[in-house]
């Protein structure tokens, strides 16, 4: 089938039935660039108001690059994998030193920007400048199985994936094209229950006419959840919470968060010996007062809080531990258990009080 027979009705389709984004509205490459960074593990309906938050905080890459890595990782305080935040960031003060600024035309400039891999490079430079490279995520990557009806688990190899985005690639609008398929991908070519009734391309989709659809993209093997329990020690006094700062470290390294046992403890049990050996602590649990749920990758997190009280106050480090009010709060970088604890999520029957009631 000749790529020119897809073309016109996928972009047709985009350009009548694309969601209406807000980095749909701009070919600013860095609005462009941080919005894909944002999407690149985050779903549109939860990066939007992250996105327009982040963009209000800095409105531009040198104010991006100006900040501090503390209030880019607060702005970022919510949406997990926090290495992406500091890579944009990292990434910001590149561009703003090397090129004045701009984020560079050139795939080769773009791919040394710290952070930006072939995926971001693409993305951006298609989107804002026009440059005709393709742009395989997993949304592709789904549309493109079950269009050709491509065997072989994603991932693996990417090499089939890669070639047919090339040959397909629209070179006269390469951004709306990237777009359109990653677009069909999220709201039509669904990996449960496709709207095959829906999709622009039906015609020409080989897993359909083979009726393979559900079957495809051949998955890997998924690694089934592990169930975790957090528990977490809410110290108050006159109002502010005790937060304790993680040590650096790929999982929200320099965070803030209130202190809580280890993905690996067991919860309620090693709360009291772990705080003393992680933090110093000398800690007498109370009573629970808040329970909710987590799921990051690979693991399901139950949360426990309990209202807590410190033996001993602890060391007048404000590196490391500090006393703070939610409005506080509200502007540090902290992990979502951290917020879902201070809003006692999830557990109306539990609501969570500062000040004891009884
Ligand atoms: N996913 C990541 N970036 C996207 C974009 N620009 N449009 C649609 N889906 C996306």
């Amino acid at each position: 089938m000749s790529p020119a027979r897809l073309r016109r009705p996928l972009l047709d389709w985009y350009r009548r039935h694309r969601r209406d984004l807000p980095w749909r509205r701009t070919r600013d490459p860095y609005r462009i660039w941080v919005s894909e960074v944002m999407l690149q593990q985050t779903t549109v309906k939860t990066a939007v108001p992250y996105y327009e938050a982040f963009l209000e905080a800095f409105a531009d890459l040198p104010a991006l690059a100006a900040a501090t890595e503390e209030q880019v990782l607060a702005r970022w305080s919510g949406l997990g994998y926090y290495h992406r935040a500091r890579n944009l960031h990292r990434g910001a003060r590149h561009v703003l030193e090397r090129h004045r600024g701009r984020f560079p035309r050139t795939l080769e400039a773009a791919l040394a920007v710290p952070g930006v891999g072939l995926y971001t490079a693409s993305a951006v430079l298609s989107i804002a400048h026009g440059v005709a490279l393709p742009v395989v995520d997993g949304n592709v990557r789904r549309v493109l199985a079950r269009l050709f009806a491509l065997r072989g688990t994603p991932g693996r190899s990417d090499a089939p994936y890669y070639n047919k985005a090339e040959e397909l690639l629209d070179r006269d609008a390469p951004g709306d094209w990237n777009q359109a398929l990653m677009e069909l991908g999220a709201t039509v070519c669904l990996p449960r229950r496709p709207a095959c009734p829906a999709c622009p391309l039906r015609a020409h989709c080989e897993a359909r006419i083979l009726d393979i659809v559900d079957r495809l993209p051949e998955g890997r093997a998924r690694r089934a959840p592990e169930a975790v329990t957090v528990a977490a020690a809410l110290v108050e006094e006159r109002g502010r919470v005790l937060l304790v700062r993680r040590g650096e470290g790929p999982l929200m390294g320099r965070m803030w968060e209130v202190p809580q046992t280890s993905l690996e403890a067991r919860g309620l049990p090693d709360l009291v010996r772990e705080l003393k050996q992680r933090h110093g602590l000398d800690l007498v649990p109370g009573r629970l007062v808040a329970r909710g749920r987590h799921a990051i990758t690979f693991r399901r997190i139950r949360l426990e809080a309990y209202a807590s009280r410190l033996r001993r106050r602890p060391p007048g480090d404000p590196e490391r531990f500090r006393w703070a009010t939610p409005e506080e709060i509200a502007a540090l970088p902290v992990s979502s258990i951290t917020r879902k604890v201070l809003r006692g999520l999830d557990s109306p029957q539990l609501p969570l009080a500062l000040e004891p009631r009884d």
